[in-house]
């Protein structure tokens, strides 16, 4: 009988190395997920939440004006929630606060609001006009911080 072992081992060996690079391969995405996961919740979300809502208002304020519904009251709570929200620009950016263009930026957003809520648009051609000077704003300030 000639010595099976050099034969019969060689599969054990193989099926080793494959459980080893699978295990590997597993612990790998888990660790990799646990890391992005760790980095995530130390994100700070409040200067994507501010956007996200500042956004959600001016797209509201554009459907408004598609709708065809440009009243007062139709208009200046949005108007309005973007004059508090522009309050946060500062706190949400903290890195960026003291940057003279920023600041510029920042305060040119809010006088647009202030001028709006002083005046507030009584009909869809108006609106139209402070939709786009809103939206003009939001695009200066991207422009040179986004
Ligand atoms: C004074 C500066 C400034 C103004 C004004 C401004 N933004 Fe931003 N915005 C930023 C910066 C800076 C970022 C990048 C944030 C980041 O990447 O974390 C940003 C990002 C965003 C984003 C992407 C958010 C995300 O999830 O990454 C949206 C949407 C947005 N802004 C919408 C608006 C809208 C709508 C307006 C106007 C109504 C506006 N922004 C006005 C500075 C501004």
């Amino acid at each position: 009988m000639s010595d099976p072992a050099p034969t019969a081992r060689a599969p054990s060996k193989a099926s080793r190395y494959l459980f080893v690079l699978i295990a590997g391969l597993v612990l790998g995405a888990i660790g990799t997920v646990m890391a992005m996961r760790a980095i995530q919740a130390r994100q700070d979300h409040f200067p994507d939440s501010l956007m996200t809502v500042m956004a959600k208002q001016t797209q509201l304020l554009g459907d408004s004006q598609k709708q065809n519904r440009c009243t007062i009251s139709d208009t200046a709570p949005r108007l309005q929630t973007l004059r508090a929200l522009a309050n946060d620009l500062e706190t949400a950016f903290p890195g960026l606060r003291d940057d003279e263009r920023f600041q510029q930026h920042a305060s040119r957003f809010r006088a647009t609001l202030n001028d709006a809520l002083a005046k507030p648009p009584a009909d869809c051609a108006s609106l139209a006009a402070i939709s786009q000077k809103v939206g003009s704003d939001c695009k200066a300030c991207h422009q040179d911080f986004r």
